[in-house]
Parts: structure tokens; C-alpha cells; sequence
């Protein structure tokens, strides 16, 4: 081979490029050359000589009208070899070097006929850094003999012609890095990337980019991290203030937070207030999911100067509430849950609509039945809870027990859990209760003595007096009167100092149910008894 290649280019000088390089250096130049010089007569001889001695140059086998563009390779040859900086050109011409020379390499790279016929003895192509722009120069891949091939730092664009590497098979070395191709699809080029390593494509478009790289890397490193924190955060958020926003199977049971009870009552708002005292503030609220509630708010700012205090009475108000979302009984105000935050505490029951039981007395004058089944309600709620739930204490005053309006079933809303609360302390209740009811006095406003006051009053005026004490706008029939005189004994009975004397919460019920039922076969007679009332009634009153 190499002997060929030197015979190649001793033939080269000895003709056309004689005069090219020798004749012609310094003032002309190669686009000069290939305008003027014309092939000499005897060129197609010689070169059906050479194709003798080796055939396979490209030339051989050439057409007559091809001659031309043979001779003006080996011009091109002749020029391009001295700029690559061969060592000898007369003997050989190894390497075509045109790195770091983007005034001339684009020229060199649009002469197609030299590539054409590309000399065979050449292995290497360097054209790095020449800012060569456009597609690849697939007419380079006609020289396939080369070994080594550098296209590194230009600005090639557009797909590489993978096929077009197939016939190389002694490309070794090759050099796309740092360019603007396209992607190569993964498909055809599986191969052909393999044949090379990866640094034979560094930045050059063709892999699957080390900028796309980086940023899915950074998307993954980063951002994927900070999504996860948002939703984490978002959930936190969501557990931590409105849980009623999340799916209903996450939703914590009977745990409401201050913002989900701000949310229900327009912000705490004044015209959803229903029932102010010192302790609390009853405010009416609708949840999410429309449920109407009442949201019953303690107020104890005192408690809460001093932490430590805090956290304790915060502590008592839960188990407190722990127990009573478990209490169902029809006449006892169902309590969905309890918020016990720093900044709130309070009691989330279910809403009825309704007066309590004062209202009811003073303002509907209801007939003796009717307060006999409140009684008996009532009493139904504490045998209820003594049997159990006995730590649970309650309040029996007429004020706080409320009165469903649709089925008139008395409701017992205020509750304490874990106060010594002694059976007959509520037998007594029950019996000022029972009493209340049948004078409608008020015991707390009109007694100066509170309950005890009122209870000396009622007995004082038993059973003599008891036409004057009976509340009169019941307007109780002759038969029903006794029951209600009765009624009044077993409420001194309950309320009786000595405690040995006192019935049980049972006995009461017992009773009560007795009069109750009693009381609605009276009803039948009812008619007759009224119409007698009132033949002989006026005189009465
Ligand atoms: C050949 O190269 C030498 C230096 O490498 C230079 O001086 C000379 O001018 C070149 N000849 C041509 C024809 O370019
Ligand atoms: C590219 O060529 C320029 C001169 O044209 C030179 O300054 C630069 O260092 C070269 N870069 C590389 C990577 O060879
Ligand atoms: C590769 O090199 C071998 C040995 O030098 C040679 O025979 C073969 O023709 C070359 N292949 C091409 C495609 O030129
Ligand atoms: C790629 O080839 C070069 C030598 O051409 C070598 O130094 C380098 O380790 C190779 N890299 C890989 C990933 O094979
Ligand atoms: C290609 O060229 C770049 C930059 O000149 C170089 O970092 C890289 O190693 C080269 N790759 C090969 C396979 O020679």
C-alpha cells in the first residue's frame, strides 16, 4: 500500500501538480489552479497504468468523461496535502489536518469530485473547530478507508447519516463531540453508538443530551422533592386545620379544629350566637358536609395563664368528651366531638330545633300530660346513664334540657364526667325538677334561697295548700289534680333532707311511667270530666 501511495504521488508531481507545486506556490491559489490547469494528453495513459500496478484507487474504472474531474482531484490533493502539514507530499499523503482553519475547511469540504475519488492512502480526518455549519459532510464518508475521523467543535445540525458509516469498518477513532445535531433515534443508532464510547459524542446533540440529563436529574433531585413536601405539607395543612376537606375515610372521628368550627360559624360570628353565659357561648354552625350543629365554646380565660394549668384542664376536657361521644340515648343530646385547641375549646353536638324546657313552661302553658312525658323522658335519659355510664353527671335545670320540637322528647345537653355525684343529689334534681314542673316557679329567680327556698315553699304549703301552688293554667281536671298532688309528694320525697327517705332513680321511673299511662286513660274521660268543669267551674275560680 504504501508503496502504491508513493507511487501515487511521484506520478502526481511528475504531472498535473508538477506544476501546481512547484511552479505555481506562493502566488496561486487552489481555486486559480482548478480554473486554469488543464490535464495533460497523456494523463488517461497514465492513469490506466497506475490502475495496473493497483486497482484500487478510485479512478480506475473511470469514464472518459470522468477524466476531468480525476485531474482536478489531484489538484485539490496536491494543495490540501501541504495545508495538513504532511511531512513529505511527494511520497505520501496520510492525514488530512485542517483543524483550527475555518477560513479554508469549508472551501476544501465543497470540492465533492476530490472526495470522490479520495485518495487511498489516507487515514485520518481532523476538521475540529472550523465553525462548519449545516448537515454533515457525508461526502467525507466516500474516503472509507480513514481510521480516525474529528468533527468535534463545529456547528453541524440535523441527523447524522448513521448508515452512511456502515462501509467504514476500520473507523476506530471518531470525533462528533460538541455540535448541534439532532437526536439520534434510538432505533437505528443502538449500534452505531456502541461501536463508538460515549466520549466520541460529548454535547453533540446526538445522546440523549447531558442538558436534558441534568435538568430530568435536577427535576428529580429537586423538584420531585419539593412536590413530595408541598403534598406532605398540603396534608399536614389539611390534617391540621380542615380535616373535613380530606376523603371521608381520613377524616379524624369527632376531632374538629378550630378553623373547620370557624368555617361552620361564619367566623364565630355574632348573629350565630344562640346561648351566652359565664361559661360558655352556644353558637349554631353548619359543617362541610351540611350538617347543622351546636358548637358549644367554654370560656376560662383565667385557666389559661398559666400553661402547665392549661395543658391539664385541656387533658380533662378530651377524656371528658371521649366519653361522651359515646353516650346514644334519645333524650340525651347527641355530641358529635370536641375541638380542644390553644385556642378554643368546645363541644360540637348535634342541632335540634327547639326551645329548652323554661321557655316551654312559661310561654306554651302545656297540659299535664305533656309535662308528664317530659318528666318521664327525662327520667328514661338518667336510668340510661346510671346504668352505664354512672360517672356521668348532668344538669336537671330547667334551662338547660331542651325540648325536640317534632317528637316533644326532652333532651339532657349539659354533662360532667367524673364528678362525685352521689345518686341522691340527683334524686334531688329530679324531684326540683318534678316540681318545677308542676308550679312552673322559677326556684333560681324566685326564691331568694335558690332551690332549697323553693322546696320549703312547696312543702310548706303541702298538702293543705296545694290548689294555691299548682300552676293553674293546666286547669287540671278533679281526677287528674290528685295525680298531680301525688306528683308534688314524690317530689318532696326526693328532695326530703334526710336522704334514707329519697326513692331511687328506678322507684321514680316507676312511678312516673305509672302515672304516665294511668294519665292517658284519663284522657278518655276527659270530654265528660272538662264538661263538667265547666258547668260547675265558674263558680270555682
Ligand atoms: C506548502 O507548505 C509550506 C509550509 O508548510 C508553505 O510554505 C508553502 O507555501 C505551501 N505551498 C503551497 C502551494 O501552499
Ligand atoms: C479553536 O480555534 C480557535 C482559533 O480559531 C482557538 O483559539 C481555540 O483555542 C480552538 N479551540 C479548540 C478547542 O481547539
Ligand atoms: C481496512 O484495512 C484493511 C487492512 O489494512 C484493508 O484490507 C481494508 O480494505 C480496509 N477497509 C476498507 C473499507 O478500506
Ligand atoms: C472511551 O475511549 C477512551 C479512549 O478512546 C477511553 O479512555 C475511555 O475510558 C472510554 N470510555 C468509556 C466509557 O468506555
Ligand atoms: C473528542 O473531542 C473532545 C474535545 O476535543 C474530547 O474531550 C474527547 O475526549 C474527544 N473524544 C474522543 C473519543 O477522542
Amino acid at each position: 500500500m504504501a508503496a502504491a501511495a508513493a507511487e501515487y504521488f511521484i506520478f502526481l508531481l511528475s504531472l498535473a501538480a508538477s506544476s501546481v507545486l512547484i511552479s505555481t506556490s506562493h502566488s496561486r491559489t487552489v481555486v486559480e489552479d482548478l480554473a486554469t490547469l488543464k490535464p495533460p494528453p497523456d494523463f488517461d495513459a497514465m492513469l490506466r497504468t497506475n490502475c495496473v500496478h493497483n486497482p484500487s484507487h478510485r479512478y480506475c474504472g473511470f469514464s472518459p468523461a470522468d477524466i476531468d474531474a480525476v485531474f482536478k482531484s489531484t489538484i485539490v490533493a496536491s494543495y490540501l496535502c501541504n495545508e495538513s502539514r504532511n511531512p513529505n507530499c511527494v511520497e505520501s499523503f496520510p492525514r488530512i489536518d485542517l483543524r483550527n482553519r475555518p477560513k479554508i475547511a469549508p472551501l476544501y469540504l465543497s470540492f465533492n469530485f476530490f472526495w470522490k475519488y479520495c485518495p487511498i492512502s489516507i487515514n485520518s480526518i481532523d476538521l475540529s473547530n472550523n465553525s462548519i455549519t449545516g448537515r454533515f459532510p457525508a461526502d467525507v464518508l466516500l474516503c472509507t478507508q480513514i481510521k480516525s475521523l474529528d468533527f468535534s467543535h463545529n456547528r453541524l445540525t440535523g441527523d447524522l447519516p448513521i448508515k452512511s458509516f456502515d462501509p467504514l469498518t476500520n473507523l476506530s477513532s471518531l470525533n462528533l463531540s460538541y455540535n448541534f445535531f439532532s437526536e439520534a433515534k434510538i432505533s437505528d443508532s443502538q449500534s452505531f453508538l456502541r461501536r463508538f464510547n460515549s466520549s466520541s459524542f460529548i454535547d453533540s446533540g446526538l445522546l440523549p443530551c447531558p442538558r436534558t440529563f441534568t435538568l430530568k436529574a435536577v427535576l428529580l433531585l429537586v423538584a420531585f422533592p419539593v412536590f413530595v413536601i408541598l403534598v406532605i405539607c398540603c396534608f399536614g395543612w389539611l390534617c391540621f386545620r380542615r380535616p373535613d376537606y380530606l376523603p371521608r375515610f381520613l377524616q379524624p372521628q369527632h376531632r374538629f379544629t378550630t378553623s373547620m368550627l370557624r368555617a361552620a360559624t361564619d367566623g364565630v360570628s355574632r348573629k350565630n350566637l344562640v346561648v351566652k353565659s359565664e361559661e360558655f357561648r352556644i353558637f349554631r354552625g353548619r359543617l362541610r358536609d351540611g350538617c347543622e350543629v351546636r358548637v358549644e365554646i367554654r370560656l376560662n380565660d383565667i385557666d389559661l395563664h398559666h400553661h402547665h394549668h392549661h395543658t391539664n384542664i385541656t387533658s380533662e376536657f378530651v377524656e371528658e368528651c371521649k366519653v361522651l361521644v359515646q353516650l346514644r340515648h334519645k333524650n340525651l343530646l347527641g355530641v358529635m366531638g370536641w375541638c380542644a385547641s390553644r385556642e378554643m375549646r368546645a363541644v360540637v353536638t348535634e342541632w335540634t330545633e327547639g326551645d329548652d324546657v323554661e321557655m316551654w313552661l312559661s310561654g306554651s302553658c302545656p297540659p299535664w300530660k305533656q309535662r308528664l312525658k317530659i318528666l318521664m323522658g327525662v327520667v328514661e335519659g338518667m336510668c340510661y346513664l346510671q346504668e352505664n355510664w354512672p360517672e356521668v353527671g348532668y344538669d336537671l335545670r330547667t334551662g338547660s334540657l331542651l325540648l325536640r320540637y317534632i317528637n316533644l322528647e326532652p333532651l339532657i345537653t349539659r354533662f360532667k364526667v367524673g364528678e362525685d355525684d352521689f345518686n341522691s343529689k340527683k334524686v334531688y334534681k329530679i324531684g326540683v325538677l318534678l316540681l318545677e314542673l308542676i308550679t312552673n316557679r322559677r326556684p333560681r329567680e324566685d326564691f331568694k334561697r335558690g332551690e332549697a327556698g323553693f322546696v320549703e315553699f312547696v312543702r310548706a304549703n303541702y298538702p293543705e295548700n296545694l290548689g294555691g301552688i299548682i300552676d293553674d293554667r293546666m286547669m287540671l281536671p278533679e281526677n287528674m289534680l290528685d295525680q298531680a298532688k301525688s306528683g308534688v309528694g314524690l317530689g318532696l320525697m326526693c328532695t326530703d333532707l334526710s336522704m334514707s327517705k329519697r326513692p331511687s332513680v328506678h322507684h321514680i321511673h316507676d312511678m312516673i311511667r305509672r302515672a304516665y299511662k294511668a294519665c292517658f286513660a284519663l284522657t278518655s274521660q276527659n270530654c265528660e270530666t272538662r264538661i263538667n268543669r265547666r258547668d260547675g267551674g265558674k263558680g270555682q275560680r
